[in-house]
């Protein structure tokens, strides 16, 4: 049976490649796609061909794992591992520019972020030229340091947050902003989930929180965190439409949880 070491080591050489290729496709300069969900969810170009490459690496290295990818979307396998990858988390920079944007590759066990464990994950940050990898139970990563958590000190937690494509759900994540903004030093909005998470888990971030993740948005981040200390937590709230995910050490993913989940 394969390690979660080895399976780290697989993402990061593909994530290594697949940052390489998006970073050279922006050089050239980018072409629109599609629009998805909305006129502000787009999809370049690249995102596809970098996605086809990180699948055509996975195929040719592990046959029987199942796929699931932002831009094409699911492939059964027979091993019980399933890739799951975000080719350009950070779309929106990318295409206009802003460096921050990452490749996201994570190999979970089991069906569904419900119930999946995570085993190992790859963050290339690759304008930054960063990688931050984990492996289950080996650590976490950036280049070969080890990462740890930060714990909130007196002034405050510096918090991370995002927002969805869908301008309709903006007040809702402006009221969940408001709610936390009492324990905040100060708040940041990168547009990439996948580089928050690696940025909690490194401990350059406190926390973050947001609404309406999918999957490959936060699978290599959240074991990022764990890896690192933190928490990673996706509260069920009947009164929450979009799902809420946080990050950060124990105590202060409760006390998000607290606040942003009270009287919703
Ligand atoms: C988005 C980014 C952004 C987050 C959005 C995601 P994409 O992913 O992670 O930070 O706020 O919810 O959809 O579309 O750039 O891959
Ligand atoms: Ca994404």
């Amino acid at each position: 049976m394969i390690s979660p070491l080895e399976l780290s080591d697989l993402a990061i050489e593909i994530a290594r490649e697949a940052g390489e290729l998006a970073r050279r496709r922006r050089a050239e300069g980018v072409t629109l796609a599609a629009t998805k969900s909305s006129l502000a969810d787009i999809v370049t170009d690249a995102d596809r061909e970098v996605e086809a490459l990180i699948r055509t690496r996975l195929t040719a290295a592990r046959p029987d794992d199942g796929f699931l990818g932002e831009e094409s979307g699911t492939g059964s396998g027979t091993s019980g591992i399933t890739w799951v990858v975000d080719p350009i988390d950070g779309t929106v920079n990318y295409a206009t520019g802003i460096p921050l944007y990452a490749v996201s590759i994570a190999a979970v066990e089991g069906v569904g972020p419900d119930d999946w464990t995570a085993l190992a994950g790859a963050v290339n940050s690759p304008v930054v030229g960063e990688m931050f990898s984990a492996a289950r139970h080996e650590g976490a990563y950036v280049d070969g340091a080890r990462l740890r958590i930060a714990e909130a000190g007196e002034a405050g937690a510096l918090l991370a947050t995002g927002f969805g494509y869908d301008p309709s759900t903006h007040a809702g994540d402006l009221e969940v902003v408001g709610r936390v903004m009492p324990i905040a030093r100060d708040l940041r909005r990168g547009g990439s989930a996948a580089t928050d998470l690696a940025y909690v888990a490194a401990g350059r971030l406190d926390g973050y929180f947001e609404r309406g993740l999918q999957p490959w948005d936060f699978a290599a981040g959240a074991l990022l965190v764990e890896e690192a200390g933190g928490r990673f937590l996706r509260p069920e709230a009947p009164t929450i439409i979009r799902r809420l995910c946080l990050a950060g050490s124990a105590d202060l993913v409760a006390e998000l949880e607290r606040r942003i989940l009270q009287e919703t």
